[in-house]
């Protein structure tokens, strides 16, 4: 969701917030604005135009006030009022001598926005934003400083937020508050800063500290001072830098775009989640976990919460856990499990799986199932993440930054860290044996190096997206472990080249969507070793005209079943599989949307770290 960046103390403001924005904007791209304070008034600029917002943000920069050291800017991801200019952020108050951005959603902010008018407030927006600036306009009218006034200001508020502040009256400071939305201060030599994400502030300072739900912090050259809503002071949760987050890592290297880079890092994101995990004593062993032996001896289910692609890790999970875990596994979409009354109890393990370790259905679902008193454990890509933070234990994939908005390598490394989970499980409960943990563990190690061969088959994957131009309706089918990975190719063509892509279950295909299938339609379908009944799935598809590309392993028969083949290495046990088979899928929709002419790191209307509910 949106991106938010806020410097005091650096000469060179403008531009730390412009690389900020750059940095953030896989978060959102409807809009992009910035305001600095300069002198004893506020500078402002924003623009609107779709993907390129931060583009003709960084153009429009005419007259830069030269001696502002303090500003904040802002990527935005539409979610009350238009992607205009009107509407992106950061908003001002009536007097000018304020400016607010936001990350978040203000639910009450209709009730708010009434009695503003009222009393005589302007405003210039649709948005849900705009009554926050107003709110602090009046109470920083009382005479409080900052700090207070927003502290006040937020008293009234309904939602989540991470907003940040600054006046043109209060020139060295920055004032930012945060709930159920991630935001982080940094503070350097004589510079101080605040971001949704570390990604901007990396090279800028070397102590990085979380703010917290219901905290507000005051940010100055080289100062922090953070305290409750309340007003009490606190002590900022210091934040460490996983080694793997650096410049460096956040950038294309020289490949067209993230997709294609973070596609072919899939073999390194793998490899790098497996290591360190099997222990002197010839078990497996996860450092961060957290949760001790004896507790997960006791849990009798798991629940699994995500959300996109992190979900359909969780799916593929589901088999491995019942499978050697021997547990009865749900597999929860995230924002669904929340607002329902779900049986959770000690006794059962609620897993959430989240990339980004911040979106905030899985977040508030990690909560709904630590308030039940069950065990919590987070799959996250992201060290210092508020679900990493906050759940009982951790779990981390270690894929480094993944920038473009379709999950690509981080989905791969989550169904690893899943199966290393579920084989955790089984070791402890005594479901498997050493020399079956040892096994899977080998099965798991050998994946890098097929993926890396599946990877080295591009050239055929685009062959077959060039034979499918012009196609508009797909259906993809698996079943067994193939139908999470068939749902991942959905998706991903779906995100990426707004083509319409049905994921389904081939067995039910016969219960009704079949009456979609007539020539034109693509259906791809992903050959599961296990599964002959596949077969006849894909025939009945073939016999009313779909054009069928089939997934299917080396060596494997597909003779007279479909008009083209994706071959991948073959996987000796199936259940790990999908780490390879998902691969040729994200090929497909990478070319197909290439063929369109589409921007694949940043698809329209989506943004990555979805941070409203
Ligand atoms: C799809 C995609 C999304 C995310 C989903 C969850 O390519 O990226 O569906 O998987 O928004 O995000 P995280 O994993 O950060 O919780």
């Amino acid at each position: 969701m949106c991106g938010i960046i806020g410097v005091t103390g650096d000469g060179n403001a403008l531009g730390v917030i412009f690389e900020g924005l750059r940095r953030l904007e896989y978060r959102g791209y409807d809009s992009a604005g910035v305001a600095l304070v300069d002198g004893a008034s506020l500078w402002r600029r924003r623009a609107a135009d779709g993907t390129h917002s931060v583009d003709d943000l960084i153009g429009s920069a005419d007259e830069v006030p030269e001696a502002s050291r303090t500003g904040i800017g802002h990527t935005r991801w539409a979610t009350h009022g238009g992607p205009t200019t009107e509407n992106a952020h950061p908003h001002v108050d009536c007097s000018g001598q304020l400016a607010l951005v936001h990350n978040g959603i203000i639910e009450n902010h209709a009730e708010l926005r009434g009695p503003l008018e009222e009393r005589g407030h302007v405003f210039a927006s649709q948005t849900d934003t705009e009554v926050l600036v107003h709110l602090l306009e009046e109470e920083l009218a009382g005479g409080v400083g900052l700090a207070e006034g927003l502290r006040r200001a937020l008293a009234g508020v309904r939602g989540a937020f991470s907003v940040v502040v600054l006046s043109a009256d209060q020139p060295d400071v920055i004032v930012a508050a945060r709930r159920s939305v991630p935001l982080l201060a940094a503070v350097g030599d004589g510079t101080g800063f605040v971001a949704s994400d570390i990604s901007a502030l990396l090279g800028r300072a070397d102590r990085f500290f979380a703010i917290e739900d219901d905290q507000v912090a005051a940010v100055g050259p080289g100062t922090l001072e953070v305290t409750t809503l309340a007003g009490e002071p606190v002590e900022p949760t210091s934040v460490v830098v996983d080694p793997g987050w650096d410049v460096e890592a956040a950038q294309k290297a020289g490949y067209d775009d993230f997709m294609t880079k973070e596609i072919h890092e899939q073999p390194r994101a793998v490899a790098d989640t497996l290591l360190d995990r099997w222990g002197p004593g010839k078990d497996l062993v996860i450092d961060e976990l957290r949760v001790p032996p004896e507790d997960l001896r006791a849990v009798d289910k798991v629940v699994v919460v995500a959300c996109g692609s992190s979900y359909h890790a969780g799916m593929v999970a589901k088999y491995a856990i019942e499978r050697w875990a021997r547990l009865p596994t749900e597999v929860e979409i995230a924002s669904e499990l929340r607002y329902r009354d779900p049986v959770l109890h000690e006794r059962t393990l609620v897993v959430g799986v989240s990339q980004s370790g911040e979106t905030l259905d899985t977040l508030e679902a990690l909560r709904e199932a630590r308030r039940s008193g069950a065990p919590t454990v987070i799959v996250s890509n992201v060290v210092h993440a508020t679900m990493a933070r906050e759940a009982d234990g951790v779990l981390y994939t270690r894929a480094g930054p993944e920038v473009s908005v379709a999950s690509t390598k981080c989905h791969v490394a989550q169904i690893v860290a899943l199966d290393l989970l579920a084989l955790v499980l089984a070791q402890w409960r005594g479901t498997m044996g050493p020399a079956a943990v040892a096994a899977e563990f080998d099965g798991l190690r050998r994946l890098p190096s097929l993926v890396d061969e599946a990877l080295g088959r591009a050239k055929d994957v685009d062959a077959v997206a060039e034979a499918l131009a012009g196609a508009r309706d797909y259906f993809f089918l698996g079943r067994n472990i193939g139908y999470p990975v068939a749902l991942e190719g959905a998706l991903k063509l779906k995100e990426i080249s707004y083509l319409r892509a049905e994921g389904y279950p081939a067995g039910e295909l016969k219960h009704g969507p079949l009456a979609l299938v007539e020539p034109g339609v693509v259906v791809v379908a992903v050959l599961d070793p296990l599964q002959d009944k596949m077969r006849s799935n894909i025939a009945e598809a073939s016999a009313r005209g779909a054009t069928v590309v089939v997934v299917a392993a080396d060596g494997e028969d597909v003779t007279g079943l479909s008009d083209h083949v994706l071959r991948v290495p073959r996987v000796d046990d199936p259940i790990l599989a999908p780490v390879v088979t998902v691969v040729p899928l994200q090929l497909l929709a990478y070319a197909l949307a290439r063929r369109l002419g589409n921007d694949v790191d940043r698809p329209r209307n989506l943004a990555k770290t979805v941070t409203v509910e």
